[in-house]
């Protein structure tokens, strides 16, 4: 399942890709009402539920009442893909998760990773895909990608171009997760049935 607050291009990507068989999107989670990322899961007829923060008396209860909403779709694997809020205890504790961020981790964690990896000069940027755990973009790299910073690039178009790295890279590493299985050992993650 996944879990968006926003235009959901990498939900898409992971919708697409469902007809390769590899793996399935069982439902779609927001924090917010109204995002595009709703109606692309609605469109192809995949469930969606809403958990906002501000419905509940503080970030306990939302943690619980995410997780219990997550475990009615049975998820094998929660993907946070442009879901803006930090995970709390309960999901965490009761899921795998993994998470796509627009920065060569940990290089520029947090909400504003392009801005800051501009602001500060790099050439080279990229995505990463990871497991999360209670940090911020702290958690185990499975996955990452260079992208080079242009002359001229804005916020935008830097990140508009990481983001369609960032699609194919989520695609492949939750369809190589679903076929072949993980492991993690200390920090490291390795994808495959034979742990290679
Ligand atoms: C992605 O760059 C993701 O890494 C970041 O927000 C963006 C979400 O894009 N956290 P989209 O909603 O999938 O189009």
């Amino acid at each position: 399942m996944v879990l968006v607050s926003g235009s959901g291009t990498n939900l898409q990507a992971l919708l697409d890709a469902t007809a390769s068989g590899d793996f399935g999107v069982v439902a779609v989670g927001a924090d917010r009402h109204g995002i595009e990322g709703l109606t692309r899961a609605g469109r192809v007829g995949v469930p969606t539920f809403v958990e906002q923060v501000s419905d509940h008396a503080n970030r306990d209860e939302w943690d619980e009442s995410l997780a219990v909403q997550i475990a009615a779709h049975k998820p094998d694997l929660v993907v946070s893909a442009g879901f803006m809020k930090i995970l709390g205890p309960r999901v965490l504790a009761a899921f795998p998760v993994v998470n796509t961020h627009p920065a060569l981790l940990p290089a520029f964690p947090g909400a504003h990773a392009v801005r800051d990896a501009l602001a500060y000069g790099v050439r080279l940027t990229g995505c990463t895909v990871h497991l999360v755990d209670t940090g911020v973009d702290t958690g185990p790299v499975i996955a990452q990608e260079a992208v080079a910073v242009r002359e001229g690039d804005d916020e935008e178009t830097l990140h508009e171009r990481i983001k369609t790295v960032e699609r194919r890279l989520l695609v492949e590493v939750v369809g190589r997760m679903a076929r072949d299985g993980w492991t993690v050992t200390g920090r490291t993650v390795r994808i495959g049935r034979t742990g290679e």
